[in-house]
């Protein structure tokens, strides 16, 4: 990448010292930045930055910040972006009155989408997940996670999650693959439980390791999925072959996976539309970032993630889009945010943080992403001309976001 400078930015935001690795309660109010600023990137890493005044006058290529904002991207740590179909026909299903449970017992789901995954060829499949990652890097996003998980047996799985690695070597953003063979019981084992988590601990698991295939694992720990007891099986599995665990908890009911999760050290919890007292405590002084996804929320009309009870506790709070066919088709950060303001009572700065570097950390990089850092990658955009930071969620489903530079 040739060296950049963007000179005269209104407002430089999301600067952090390096040794900062994600912001907690009340920290999260602030989003310390620059008015009136230049930033230097070379060679894919950002170098200096400073009050405009101050820039230096060389750059191979010299950038109008005038009236813009720049920012850390977006990070997106909970996708499912690799997926064979859209589902409307559910869609339309809950609007005339039936619940995301209700579809999924009728064979609807995460099944339905397992059934069309195993007819969906290795390039099918990453053709439209190439699709959907063009269309987040111009909303502003620039790391990714993605889950596996529509498999649900061994070939299913594999041939995702090496979708995802082909991802990760091709694509401009930096990508995590986790595994989540652990969605949903597959059709033949609904009697047999011990049997699918046979295969995912002792026939998946060694596979995925021995390809480098994953570097998280995910369980949906929920009523009529996973159980706890089940839960933690996978985690202990997924630590002995060195994916830390990233998991699916309190979406429609509370059955102790937050505290499946923190006792296995998980990287994140996320979800947490229900949140108990208990889970509360139990994630104070942890390693484990809270993560909210909120167009899930919205998109099938169920609590939203109470941010504000969690923050006032002391804790962080990460955003993610959550993109997949079932309950989020959409993998805009900039609606995560505003809705996250408008439902949620964040502030923007609040959201902001959430969105990059708690959820850099949510995702395992946020040594070298989310924040403005001498040294961090160059993985930053330019906003288009725009009123203050609160027009970014404020101006919700425009995109304002004119630039974005990439690097992993
Ligand atoms: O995060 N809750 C489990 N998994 C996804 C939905 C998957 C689907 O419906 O296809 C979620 O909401
Ligand atoms: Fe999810």
């Amino acid at each position: 990448m040739k060296s950049k400078l963007i000179r005269n930015i209104k407002c430089l935001a999301g600067i952090r010292e390096a040794e900062t690795r994600m912001v907690k309660g009340r920290e999260m109010a602030v989003l310390p930045s620059i008015a009136g600023a230049f930033l230097l990137i070379d060679d894919g890493k950002i170098i200096a930055f400073g009050k405009d005044e101050e820039a230096p006058d060389m750059a191979e290529e010299v950038i109008d910040g005038t009236g813009r904002l720049v920012l850390p991207c977006w990070c997106d740590p909970h996708t499912h972006i690799v997926y064979p179909q859209s589902r409307e026909k559910e869609f339309v299903d809950r609007i005339k009155g039936l619940s995301y449970e209700e579809i999924a017992k009728r064979g609807g789901g995460i099944l339905n989408s397992a059934r069309q995954l195993a007819a969906t060829s290795e390039e099918e499949l990453f053709e439209s997940a190439w699709k959907r990652l063009e269309e987040i890097i111009a909303t502003g996003t620039g790391a990714v996670e993605i889950k596996s998980g529509y498999g649900l047996s061994v070939e299913g799985e594999l041939k995702m999650l090496r979708v995802i690695k082909k991802l990760k070597e091709k694509s401009p953003l930096q990508i995590k693959a986790t595994f989540l063979g652990a969605h949903a019981y597959p059709q033949e084992y609904q009697n047999n439980h011990q049997g699918y988590l046979n295969l995912l601990i002792h026939v998946l698991l060694p596979q995925i390791k021995a390809e480098g295939l994953a570097d998280f694992i995910d369980v949906f720990c929920e009523k009529n999925y996973f159980s706890r007891d089940e839960t933690e099986k996978i985690l202990e599995a997924g630590a002995k072959h060195g994916l830390r665990a990233k998991i699916h908890v309190n979406q429609f009911n509370i059955i102790g996976g937050v505290e499946a999760a923190v006792r296995n050290h998980a990287l994140s919890v996320d979800h947490l539309e229900l949140i108990s007292a208990e889970d509360i405590s139990v994630l104070k002084n942890t390693e484990t970032m809270p993560t909210a996804l909120p167009a899930c929320s919205m998109f099938l009309n169920i609590p939203f993630t109470p941010a504000r009870k969690l923050m006032d506790a002391g804790l962080p709070l990460a955003l993610g889009t959550d993109y997949n066919p079932g309950s989020a088709p959409s993998g805009n950060m900039n609606m995560v945010i505003s809705l996250a303001c408008t439902q949620m009572k964040m502030t923007p700065e609040e959201a902001i943080n959430a969105a990059t570097l708690n959820a850099a950390y949510a995702m395992g990089v946020e040594e070298s992403l989310g924040s403005i850092t001498v040294g961090k990658k160059a993985n930053v955009m330019l906003t288009k001309p725009i009123s203050s930071l609160a027009s970014l969620p404020y101006s919700f489903g425009s995109n304002q976001i004119e630039r974005v530079i990439l690097s992993k």
